[in-house]
């Protein structure tokens, strides 16, 4: 039988040699790379509608393989079926995969998008997107039914919709963020499917991405437009994680003469990645000043890639553009790092995946010294809490700095819109800010404008805060404020559910500790400092209480509890919370220290899960 399969194998290549020939050559060689992977050949299999299982591709790749040096080049593709002809089959599959190239706009008639809307979508990212997920995940044993995704396809957007894919991009774009237990993998009902969305969906809230236009349903579905949208997200976190001084001491080494740590910290990641493309540009006299119109000529890159892995060739750079990027990609492909791009995705300029691509080259090829004697701004875990808060509601300018970012109040006005306090725009001063002549005046206005709405508007506690402290970005007067936004939002949420009473401490409490002892548990709280929240025990059984038989006690440790026992638990719990449905922010790590803060709005968010129930 294993002949027939290769032989049967062996007669669908035929067919598929025809409509490869009328091809370019890169959609055989999907990435370019001048060899065809079981990964691209695969593709070529299920675009004609005739998928191989993995083991048959690698017996067939085995065979093509004429000169036994494990890689199969094009030539001995092409070799192994030249005489073959058969022009209907090759019509009606370049009729099929022949689609034009660029963006199409799609929905209007389509069921799926609502009320005849219309989202142009990229094709571009689509194809960069399913690309990166073969390879970031081709290793995941639990996304192999998905695996590899057709990127000339909707594939892609068929693959997220059972939420495992997404679970573990966030997982790797900021790892740990999901509980694997937590993950369903097996068989998948529509109701198990729903959780993994829910999961993924809080998760990817909870690591700042903003998804409050984006349901577990628009995923299962799969539109395109939210798809590639989420994915972005979560990919662009991913990549940028390291492109943060508070993150990587070396980013010190691209301070520029005179310039202060707090001014590098307030750039954002993609002003940082061109600032240290112009580092390396400047001992060759060059600058970029965008990922676009910069690049499309490959010279910037030509250097770039000299400079952080100087490989000594002097190969002759191809006049044709779109050869010379392709010849540029082909060196990135030896330093491990061709990614998100094509040649013409270069050619063409796209900024998008061109950042993603020189962050991509950042983070493997860094070639920066940290400097000595430099000091380091390190950013606490309530400080990315809160930042990743803001963010997934969408607020503009992005927070990569939590004090830098919130200096001219901008970002605290539109939170305050959040939390349901009128916003008189009238009355604040537009960026953008003059650097001097009283730009900074302006700035501090906004933030007086701030404290008065807490005080007067929200009732919010900002005794001894002024203006001035947020200017001047003190971080606890800062951070007091802002706890504040974040417990009224959280608070927020139970009083939408229609609960009369304003929801405080005590009212959570009580409420837990009746739906705890309601579901015949003995787990109880008597506040948010409680030690026994250490263990996570009253989460679990609350989380058990609101959804009953959802925690599997089996994964649990109850008694004894060292501190990995503990993170190992909480890790647990969190994951539950958001499986469940609660957008819990909050790291396990507070519910390990019982940081009543956070400790506090895990139980609100579960509080509202619950009641959403009854
Ligand atoms: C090809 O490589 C395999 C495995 O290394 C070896 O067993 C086989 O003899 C080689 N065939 C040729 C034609 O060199
Ligand atoms: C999540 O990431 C952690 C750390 O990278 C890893 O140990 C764990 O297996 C990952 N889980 C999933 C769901 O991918
Ligand atoms: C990119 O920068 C160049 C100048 O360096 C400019 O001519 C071009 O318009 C910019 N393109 C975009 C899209 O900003
Ligand atoms: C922030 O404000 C508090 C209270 O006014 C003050 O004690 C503290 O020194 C300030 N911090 C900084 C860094 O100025
Ligand atoms: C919650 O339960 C604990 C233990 O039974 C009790 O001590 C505490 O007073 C209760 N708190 C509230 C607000 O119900
Ligand atoms: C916990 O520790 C106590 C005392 O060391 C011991 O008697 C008990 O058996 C332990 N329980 C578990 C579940 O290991």
């Amino acid at each position: 039988t294993l002949n027939r399969s290769v032989s049967r194998s062996l007669s669908l290549s035929k067919i598929l040699f025809h409509f490869i020939s009328c091809l370019d050559p890169p959609r055989v060689d999907a990435d370019g790379n001048g060899y065809i992977s079981s990964t691209e050949l695969g593709n070529l299999f299920r675009e004609v509608g005739c998928p191989v299982p993995g083991y048959q591709l690698r017996q067939l790749l085995q065979k093509l393989d004429l000169n036994n040096d494990s890689k199969i080049e094009l030539s001995e593709f092409e070799a192994l079926f030249k005489e073959l002809k058969d022009d209907r089959i090759a019509q009606s599959f370049r009729k099929a995969l022949n689609k034009k190239e660029g963006i199409v706009a799609i929905g209007g008639t389509s069921e799926l998008s609502s009320a005849g809307t219309q989202h142009s979508i990229s094709e571009q990212e689509r194809f960069a997107f399913a690309n990166y997920l073969n390879s970031a995940l081709e290793k995941d044993p639990d996304c192999q039914h998905v695996l590899p995704i057709n990127p000339n396809t909707e594939d892609l957007f068929k693959a997220v919709g059972d939420g495992i894919m997404l679970c573990k991009l966030i997982n790797l774009s900021v790892p740990d963020t999901i509980d694997e237990r937590t993950i369903n993998k097996k068989k998948l009902t529509p109701f198990t499917k729903q959780e993994n969305l829910n999961l993924a969906l809080n998760s990817a809230s909870a690591i700042g991405c903003q998804v409050v236009n984006i349901g577990a349903q628009d995923l299962k579905e799969g539109k395109p437009h939210l798809v590639l949208g989420l994915l972005w997200q979560i990919i662009k976190i991913g990549l940028f994680a390291d492109i943060e001084l508070s993150r990587n001491e070396a980013i010190a080494a691209l301070l520029e003469e005179g310039e202060s740590l707090e001014e590098l910290m307030k750039l954002s990641p993609e002003e940082l990645l061109l600032r240290w493309v112009n580092f390396h540009l400047k001992k060759v006299g060059m600058k970029i000043s965008n990922f676009s119109a910069d690049v499309k000529d490959s010279k910037a890159y030509f250097h770039l890639l000299e400079q952080i892995a100087p490989d000594g060739s002097k190969e002759d750079v191809p006049r044709d553009l779109v050869k010379r990027a392709e010849c540029m990609l082909q060196q990135a492909n030896r330093l491990g790092c061709r990614q998100f791009v094509t040649a013409a995705d270069v050619v063409s300029g796209n900024a998008k995946l061109n950042m993603a691509f020189v962050a991509t080259l950042f983070n493997k090829h860094p070639a920066l010294t940290k400097p000595e004697n430099q000091e380091w701004i390190v950013e606490s875990k309530e400080e990315r809490t809160f930042r990743n808060w803001m963010n997934s509601l969408g607020v503009s300018p992005n927070v990569h700095h939590i004090y830098g970012d919130l200096q001219n109040a901008i970002v605290i006005l539109q939170l305050y819109e959040k939390i349901k306090v009128p916003v008189d725009w009238d009355k604040v001063n537009r960026p953008p800010f003059k650097a001097t002549g009283g730009g900074h005046l302006k700035k501090i206005e906004n933030c007086n404008y701030a404290v008065q709405l807490g005080k007067q508007k929200a009732g919010f506690s900002l005794v001894g805060i002024g203006g001035q402290d947020l200017y001047d970005g003190n971080a606890t007067l800062t951070l007091a404020l802002v706890w504040q936004l974040m417990r009224r939002y959280t608070l927020n949420v139970l009083e939408d559910l229609g609960h009369g009473e304003v929801a405080g401490d005590d009212l959570i409490i009580s409420w837990v500790n009746k739906t705890l002892s309601g579901a015949g548990k003995t787990s109880s709280i008597k506040t948010f400092k409680d030690k026994t929240i250490s263990s996570s025990l009253p989460v679990l059984d609350l989380i058990d209480a609101i959804q009953p038989q959802s925690v599997n006690f089996e994964l649990v440790k109850k008694e004894n509890l060292s501190d990995e026992d503990k993170l190992n638990n909480a890790k647990y719990a969190i994951s539950m919370a958001r499986k469940i449905g609660a957008k819990v922010y909050a790291l396990p790590e507070d519910l390990v220290e019982v940081n009543p803060k956070m400790v506090m709005t895990i139980f609100a968010c579960l509080m509202g899960r619950g009641m959403k129930k009854a």
